[in-house]
């Protein structure tokens, strides 16, 4: 079974294909996939790109071309809830393209032809992730994380869409309009729609970065490289090793 590991940018996929076994790259549709084992099991990482196409491109291609039987998204987002803070982390339960409007003709963030607005994430992957994410958080306390007080993981609805939110007005909007969402990214429902054409598991992990207001591109690319790598590989290393290995 072949597992993706999607990162949204390059610095949250370092760390990984750095403890990649027998990595192997192949270029595909304009992008790099890294072939390998991680913690003895098949892998192939890959970059989403920034947006929902480019994320939805990607994620088709591991389903056809590499045989992925499953997709792990780690990556960033900016907070919209209020209980959640910045260096906490997200698994999304569901997903929903916030910019998603084809009213009158259809209610507002339905996807048409589908029939709902939402996508779920796969139950028992996220019972897996989840425990991760919190056996690397209490094992990091004090560590990568010492700057936030008690990092705390919360599963709950993610909003994607193709905008980097970035003003107090936005995140009130989106809040008004999605009171259930936890935070704000740009690929997720996506992953997560191209996830549940092919009928195979979904999960996304998203350290939130910034607080989606005038303030959310101030130090982006240093938290990226300071904590959301660092998180990636830890989160993910953590879950695979967690996994039973396949029979030899
Ligand atoms: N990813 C990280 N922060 C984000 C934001 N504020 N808006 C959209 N995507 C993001």
């Amino acid at each position: 079974m072949t597992t993706a590991i999607l990162s949204a940018l390059p610095d949250e996929q370092t760390g990984l294909h750095a403890l990649l076994d027998q990595p192997q790259s192949v270029q595909h549709a304009g992008r790099r996939f890294l072939q390998g084992h991680l913690h003895g099991h098949a892998v192939v990482l890959a970059l989403s790109g920034i947006g929902k196409v480019a994320a939805a491109t990607t994620a088709t291609a591991l389903v056809e071309r590499f045989g992925a039987r499953r997709i792990v998204f780690t990556g960033v987002a900016g907070a919209i809830a209020s209980h959640v803070r910045v260096g906490d982390v997200v698994l999304g339960s569901a997903f929903m393209q916030h910019d998603m409007d084809v009213s009158p003709l259809f209610p507002r963030h339905v996807v048409p032809s589908y029939g709902r607005s939402q996508f779920d994430a796969d139950e028992a992957l996220n019972a897996s992730v989840f425990i991760a994410i919190n056996d690397y958080l209490q094992a990091s306390k004090g560590k990568i994380v010492h700057h936030f007080r008690s990092p705390t993981v919360h599963a709950g609805l993610i909003a994607s869409g193709d905008q980097f939110v970035s003003s107090a007005a936005a995140v009130q909007k989106l809040r008004a309009e999605l009171p259930k969402a936890l935070c704000v990214e740009m690929e997720s429902a996506a992953v997560a729609q191209v996830c549940h054409d092919y009928a195979i598991p979904f999960a996304a992990i998203r350290t939130l970065s910034d607080r989606a207001d005038d303030a959310a591109h101030v130090d982006f690319a240093e938290f990226i490289q300071t904590v959301a790598g660092p998180y990636a590989v830890g989160i993910i290393g953590q879950w695979l090793k967690n996994l039973p290995l396949p029979a030899a």
